[in-house]
């Protein structure tokens, strides 16, 4: 792809510049020129395999790399940007706390923290006051990530201080990514809020890590269990396991409240799906509090989810560097070259899916036939670095899903307009303010 069509394209609309350059190459690896910076635009189900999972060993995550340098700066070796024995270490460790059963085992946990969280909308409703989706959704999320993962080791107002230091830390490193080639002798704007950030992450994350390190624990909250020797005898030190918890406190907050983010605009531009997933929160949980045994019976609502991860994928950009040379579908891939995997892209790709840009959860009905090609739907990535928290994930929201919607109806002051803003994680441009109203039931004689 020359340069003079890939940069003003991608300038304009970078994720729709993806998209198209994918579909015109029909699913073929595309170089993109942008100048001094010539990544690959791997899309194709059978490449993604190679590049995730067949050939990881190939496709590291950068670990020189200037993308992920500032990155750095915050988490060091941390399980999100790690190779090698760092990250088999700490993916080791972490595994257990996360598996498909210890996840279930936190559904009553999570239900009670959510059902808390949610209790607090009966004032703004009988009110009429509006309420901002996005930062009731992270007051949700903060609320019971901390409870569930943290152990309630990090206050809510600490989570808000970190959470808050981590948007900034996002926005200041906006232009070392972009310029990565400046050397950090040189003072760039965002540097002082970076380091003021990084201070408060410090000053919250680091007591608490040495706290743990001076009283041991078999607790099975992150902080411990970090905290806790490792196979090989070693305890990592406390900068270390302070990336770790940062990495995890990141990911397991900003990925959940990105992606269901998308679920205010989404159903107010779709009434007949908002209908059927009512019907459903009606049908299995009534008026009463969510419970771990309703989870199987919302299919509807996890097919929803389902389509939201494909359409919003918020990790939506996975990239990779080609440790020595290599080929995909016929296309050499020198080393030291940059390879970019996207779930967005593959997932609205024409070529793999029907009408890609319709929002129809129907094509994860449960009685649908599998899917041809694995990697067309990779929304938690594939391959050894696979998402840990996708199983925690996948309850948490249908619990919060199904709890907002069994006591609330809401409207948006304004049409819904699902252009995406693109950070770190992929969220809405547009901020949703909801009308609440609280559903009136009749009183049981
Ligand atoms: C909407 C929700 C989420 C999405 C879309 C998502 C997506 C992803 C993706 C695409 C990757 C692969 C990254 C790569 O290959 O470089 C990943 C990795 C990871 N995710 Fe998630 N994630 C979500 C939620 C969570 C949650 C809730 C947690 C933790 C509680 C979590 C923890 C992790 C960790 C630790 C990794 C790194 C795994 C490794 O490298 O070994 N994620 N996630």
């Amino acid at each position: 792809m020359p340069l003079h069509r890939a940069l003003p394209a991608l300038v304009r609309d970078p994720l729709a510049a993806l998209v198209r350059f994918a579909e015109e190459a029909d699913g073929q690896v595309v170089r993109l020129n942008l100048g001094t910076f010539r990544p690959y635009l791997v899309s194709h189900p059978d490449h993604l395999q190679q590049v995730l999972r067949d050939r990881v060993a190939n496709y590291p995550r950068d670990e020189q790399g200037l993308l992920w340098r500032p990155v750095r700066r915050v988490v060091g070796e941390a399980i999100l940007v790690a190779e090698g024995s760092t990250w088999e270490s700490t993916r080791g460790a972490l595994q257990p706390l996360f598996t498909a059963k210890r996840a279930e085992t936190l559904v009553d946990r999570m239900a009670e923290a959510i059902g808390m969280a949610v209790d607090d909308w009966a004032e703004p409703a009988r009110q009429g006051r509006t309420v901002d989706g996005a930062d009731e959704l992270k007051r949700i999320v903060l609320t019971t990530t901390m409870r569930v993962l943290f152990a309630d080791r990090i206050s809510l107002v600490d989570a808000y201080r970190v959470s808050a230091a981590l948007d900034t830390v996002t926005t200041a490193m906006l232009p070392r990514l972009l310029a990565p080639f400046v050397p950090y002798s040189v003072p760039m704007p965002g540097d002082r809020a970076f380091h003021g950030a990084v201070r408060t992450i410090d000053e919250v994350v680091l007591p608490i890590v040495r706290q743990a390190l001076a009283h041991p624990t078999d607790d099975d909250d992150i902080v411990a269990t970090l905290c806790r020797p490792r196979p090989d005898g070693r305890v990592p030190d406390e900068y270390q396991i302070r990336g770790d918890v940062v990495a995890m406190f990141s990911t397991a907050t900003e990925t959940t409240i990105a992606l269901l983010s998308w679920l205010w605009p989404v159903l107010e531009k779709h009434p007949e799906v908002a209908t059927r997933l009512h019907a459903e929160v009606e049908r299995v949980v009534g008026d009463g509090p969510v419970r771990r045994e309703h989870l199987p019976q919302l299919t509807y609502g996890r097919m929803v989810l389902d389509e939201l991860l494909r359409l919003y994928p918020a990790g939506w950009l996975i990239p990779r560097t080609a440790a020595a040379d290599d080929e995909l579908g016929g296309v050499r891939i020198p080393a030291g070259a940059t390879v970019l995997v996207s779930p967005y892209v593959t997932q609205r790709m024409a070529t793999f899916w029907d009408d890609p840009t319709r929002f129809d959860p129907e094509r994860f009905a449960p009685d649908r036939p599998r899917r041809r090609y694995r990697y067309a739907y990779f929304p938690f990535g594939g391959g050894p670095h696979q998402c840990l928290g996708q199983y925690l994930f996948l309850l948490e929201a249908q619990l919060i899903v199904s709890t907002v919607l069994s006591r609330y109806r809401f409207r948006l002051g304004a049409p819904a307009d699902l252009t995406p803003r693109l950070g770190a994680s992929l969220s809405p441009r547009q901020r949703s303010m909801l009308s609440l109203s609280a559903i009136q039931r009749p009183v049981a004689q």
